[in-house]
């Protein structure tokens, strides 16, 4: 068993590009509670859909003591930055009611990313022959790219937050993406063996996807900005 399967990528990402476009990014929404109250709304949102994920493919016959916790340490996720989201949203003026997309900051971008993740693991799958397994493996494949990201967002967006003084913290989340991890690591490789196949396939495109996310992200700060400045888009283009 190879326990630094994933965390070896979680250390890729850590030195890819899209780390400092991140910081970047988080550099400009932090300072506004209007727009970080939609973008943790966003992270709520993509917690939310992982637990639905989770639900709708995890057969009984194969949900344990440790799947059954994974389940509601997501579902409590959601709920932790959906407090967030809704207190930085009464300091800003921003409303993060619901999941729609106005309530985010590129919320359907998100789920889209996680819906072609979980398409990408699907197809990676085809040809698994019981439907049982398939089902297990492609929880599996997108969890383990899902924590593989999440391990390589949250300590950076921690950072981010300490560095401007932000009124929460999100190290608790850190701790169990943790966990998942290696759970994830343990049960990739004992139900597909120590080279998972499809498992690199699934990686390479999550970050492709990633990269999209956050092109939405910078669009939908792009389009806040000229109105929080008091100018007209036009205006700022002249
Ligand atoms: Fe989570
Ligand atoms: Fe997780």
């Amino acid at each position: 068993m190879d326990a630094l399967l994933l965390k070896r990528h979680v250390d890729a990402r850590a030195r890819h590009a899209d780390t400092r476009r991140l910081e970047a990014l988080l550099d400009r929404i932090i300072p506004r509670p209007d727009l970080h109250a939609r973008f943790v709304n966003t992270l709520a949102r993509l917690e939310y859909v992982g637990v639905r994920k989770m639900l709708k493919s995890r057969r009984a016959e194969r949900l344990d003591l440790d799947g059954l916790q994974h389940l509601l340490d997501e579902a409590v996720h959601a709920l932790r930055l959906k407090k967030a989201a809704t207190a930085l949203a009464a300091a800003g003026g921003a409303a993060v009611t619901t999941f729609a997309d106005g309530d985010t900051l590129a919320g359907d971008a998100g789920e889209a990313y996680f819906q072609a993740l979980d398409r990408r693991a699907e197809l990676a799958l085809a040809g698994t022959d019981s439907d049982n397994a398939r089902a297990e493996a492609n929880y599996l494949l997108t969890s383990a790219a899902i924590e593989v990201r999440a391990q390589a967002f949250y300590p950076v967006y921690e950072q981010r937050l300490r560095a401007h003084g932000a009124p929460f913290s999100v190290s608790a989340i850190t701790k169990d993406e943790d966990r998942h991890l290696q759970e994830m690591s343990e049960r990739l490789q004992a139900l597909l063996g120590p080279a998972p196949r499809g498992l690199d396939g699934v990686l390479a495109e999550e970050e492709l996807l990633y990269g999209r996310f956050l092109a939405a992200l910078e669009a939908a700060i792009e389009a806040a900005e000229p109105a929080a400045a008091g100018e007209t888009p036009a205006a700022r283009v002249a």
